[in-house]
């Protein structure tokens, strides 16, 4: 048993190493701040300090899953998402750092629209952890918005963490096969749909492959499933002056603005917007 908090993270992040794990650092003191309860400043003031041994106990538990390529965050129970922390668990996709360009493109168009202040009606398809959603009420304040998704557990999740960022009442969750249930009007629908290809499923990192559900992965056989069924019917849901915003895989911007097109929007000439990474990653089309 390690008698410091340090040497408990020298010997944390070695075992992670050995288990290829690649930022093995990185998790060590995300795991040893669990264990014991500690903030990553006291962490850091306390690392000459003994380790309790009900810590220590716990924190080798937690070591175990993450060399068993278990996320971090579901081990923890909790994600950050654009500065705001989620409730995250099987039933939905961790929520991703590339998922936050959707945000900024979508507070964007709104701030280019001078829309800020009206009563927006948002739609969030396939919402997991309601990490879209949920961000969004809470960066616009008189906005209200409708989150659905196929799975009941993710809209139970989706809910809670509506709760949690405080904006729950201005959400309303819906079980939905994509548009099937869904009716009304709204001046802004954000979805990161599925979009993996159903046979690169099993070659993603184990952390995706084994703990994400397939339901929030599986694009079918060309990624593209979820993409057809949005674009063939949304036009009926977007108001007028409304528009359509949906995160995309890397290679996807071409074929899926030809599928907005060719369910009836506009999808603007200059072409998908880049996350931090330089990748394509969101497509905007309005009516
Ligand atoms: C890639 S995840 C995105 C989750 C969340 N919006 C995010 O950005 O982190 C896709 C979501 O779509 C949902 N989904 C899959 N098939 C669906 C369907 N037929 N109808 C509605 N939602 C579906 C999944 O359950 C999952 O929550």
């Amino acid at each position: 048993m390690p008698d410091s908090v340090r040497q408990a993270f020298v010997e944390t992040a070695s075992v992670l190493r050995e288990a290829g794990i690649e930022t093995p650092e990185l998790d060590a003191r995300l795991l040893l701040c669990h264990a014991a309860a500690l903030t990553h400043e006291s962490f850091v003031a306390r690392a000459g300090e003994a380790l309790q041994p009900e810590a220590a106990v716990r924190l080798e538990a937690l070591v175990r899953r993450r060399a068993s390529r278990e996320p971090i965050s579901r081990i923890t129970g909790t994600r950050e998402f654009y500065g705001r922390s989620f409730l995250v668990d099987e039933s939905a996709l961790d929520p991703r750092p590339d998922t936050e360009s959707l945000i900024e493109v979508a507070l964007a168009l709104i701030e280019k629209t001078g829309r800020r202040e009206e009563r927006l009606r948002l739609l969030d398809l396939g919402t997991g952890t309601g990490c879209l959603l949920s961000t969004l009420l809470a960066e616009l304040p008189k906005a209200r918005g409708l989150g659905t998704d196929l799975s009941p557990a993710a809209l139970r999740l989706a809910e809670a963490n509506a709760r949690r960022l405080g904006v729950a009442d201005r959400a309303s969750f819906l079980a939905s096969d994509w548009l099937d249930a869904i009716h009304g009007e709204f001046d802004l629908i954000v979805s990161n749909p599925p979009y993996i290809a159903s046979g690169e499923i099993e070659r993603l990192a184990p952390e995706v492959a084994h703990h994400d559900p397939y339901l929030a992965l599986d694009g079918g056989p060309d990624g593209l499933k979820a993409y057809r069924r949005i674009a063939a019917g949304a036009t009926r849901l977007v108001a007028p002056k409304g528009a359509i915003l949906v995160e995309i895989g890397a290679s996807q911007a071409p074929v899926v603005a030809g599928l907005l097109r060719d369910g009836g929007f506009l999808v603007e000439n200059d072409g998908p917007s880049f996350d931090l990474g330089g990748r394509p990653r969101v497509v905007v089309a309005t009516m």
